[in-house]
C-alpha cells in the first residue's frame, strides 16, 4: 500500500525512522520489499532523477506496482530524491508518487524559498508530500578551522525560518554526511550538537538524513578481494548511531551506496567463484536474497523492525477518524 512520507513520520517521529532506499531495477525491488516484510517494516522507495531516465519512468512505476501486488502487506511511500521543479511536477501530476524531493539547497536561501514554496503548493493540492533540502552536504574535513567547518551544515535558525516560509513536510539537513562511499576521514562522524540545535528550534518536525551508508569496511575488503579497486580507506555513517539521531528527530534516513556495495560484492564473487556461468539469474538470485538480508539489518538499526502493524494501526484509526 502506497501512503506519504507524512503519514509514515507522523507513527515514526522520535521513535523510529524510516529507512528510504533509492532502487534502479527489479532485483532490487524484490530484495527490498522481501527483506521489509521479513522485518514487518515500513520504508520509502527513492527514485532518482538517473533512476527515471536508466531504467526509465513507465518502467520504474510498473515494477513498483507490480511488486505492491506481490507483497500486499508492505506500507511505503514513492518518493521523488534530489528533483528539481520540473521533475517534481512531472512525478506530482503523474499521480503515482506520494513524495517528492524539491533539491534546491544550491540556491540563496530566499530562491530556495520560492522554489520550494511553489512545489508545496502543487503536491499539498494532490495530498502529496514534500521534502525540502537547506545546507550542503558533503565537504566538511577535519583539518579546517571550526567556523570554516561548519560553514557548510545548517543553519537552525535558518531552519526554522525556512521550514515557516515554506510549508514543506520534512527537512533534508547537513549534519556532517555526504553522499557515496567516501564520507568521513579519521574521526569524524555526525555532528550531534548541529541536530539537537535544530531540533530546539523545530520540535516534532521530521528530520532527512542524506548519505547515511554505512560503507562496512568488510563489504570494501571483499569487493577488493574479488577484483575491485575500491579505495580501502572509504568510510561511511556508523549505523549504531541511527539510535542517538532518531530521538533528536531524524525521521528519514537515506541509503544508496550500501546497496550498490552489495550488488558488487554479489557478482563480483560470483564470476570469481563461477567464471564459466553465464546465467544472469544466478547472482541475480543471490543479490536478491543478499539485498532482502541487506534490509533486515538496516531496519534492525533504524528501530522499525516491527513497525508494520503500528503504522497499520495509526492509518486506519486515521481513516476512521
Ligand atoms: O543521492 C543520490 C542517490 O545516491 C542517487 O544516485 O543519482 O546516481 O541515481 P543517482
Ligand atoms: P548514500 O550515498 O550514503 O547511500 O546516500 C544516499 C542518499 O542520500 C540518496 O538521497
Ligand atoms: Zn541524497
Amino acid at each position: 500500500m502506497i501512503v506519504t512520507t507524512a503519514e509514515l513520520f507522523d507513527v515514526a517521529y522520535g521513535k523510529f525512522a524510516i529507512g528510504a532506499y533509492n532502487i534502479n531495477n527489479m532485483e532490487q525491488a524484490l530484495g527490498l520489499f522481501e527483506g521489509h516484510m521479513r522485518a514487518k517494516a515500513p520504508f520509502i522507495i527513492q527514485i532518482s532523477r538517473g533512476a527515471r531516465k536508466y531504467a526509465g519512468v513507465k518502467m520504474l512505476e510498473a515494477i513498483i506496482r507490480a511488486a505492491d501486488e506481490m507483497y500486499p502487506e508492505a506500507i511505503f511511500a514513492v518518493h521523488l530524491d534530489h528533483g528539481d521543479e520540473e521533475t517534481c511536477y512531472d512525478c506530482i501530476d503523474s499521480g503515482f508518487y506520494s513524495s517528492v524531493m524539491i533539491d534546491a539547497s544550491h540556491e540563496p536561501f530566499e530562491e530556495n524559498v520560492a522554489i520550494t514554496r511553489r512545489v508545496v503548493e502543487r503536491a499539498h493540492a494532490r495530498g502529496i508530500s514534500v521534502e525540502a533540502e537547506l545546507g550542503q552536504l558533503g565537504g566538511v574535513e577535519e583539518d579546517i578551522a571550526v567556523d570554516e567547518k561548519h560553514a557548510k551544515l545548517t543553519d537552525p535558525d535558518e531552519a526554522k525560518q525556512f521550514v515557516e516560509l515554506t510549508g514543506c513536510d520534512s527537512l533534508a539537513v547537513a549534519i556532517g554526511t555526504s553522499h557515496g562511499a567516501y564520507k568521513f576521514k579519521g574521526r569524524q562522524g555526525l555532528h550531534f550538537d548541529r541536530i539537537a540545535e535544530i531540533q530546539k528550534r523545530l520540535p516534532g518536525f521530521p528530520l532527512v538524513m542524506h548519505g547515511s551508508s554505512s560503507v562496512p569496511r568488510e563489504e570494501v575488503e571483499r569487493i577488493n578481494a574479488a577484483g575491485g579497486a575500491l579505495d580501502p580507506s572509504a568510510r561511511g555513517v556508523d549505523a549504531n548511531e541511527f539510535a542517538r539521531a532518531i530521538p533528536l528527530g531524524v525521521t528519514k534516513v537515506n541509503i544508496d551506496t550500501d546497496g550498490r556495495l552489495v550488488w558488487t560484492r554479489v557478482h563480483r564473487e560470483h564470476f570469481r567463484d563461477h567464471p564459466e556461468n553465464f546465467d544472469f539469474r544466478k547472482p541475480g538470485k543471490a543479490f536478491i536474497e543478499a539485498y532482502a538480508e541487506f534490509i533486515v539489518d538496516k531496519s534492525n538499526k533504524l528501530n522499525s523492525t516491527g513497525q508494520l502493524e503500528t503504522v497499520r494501526q495509526a492509518l486506519s484509526e486515521k481513516a476512521v477518524a
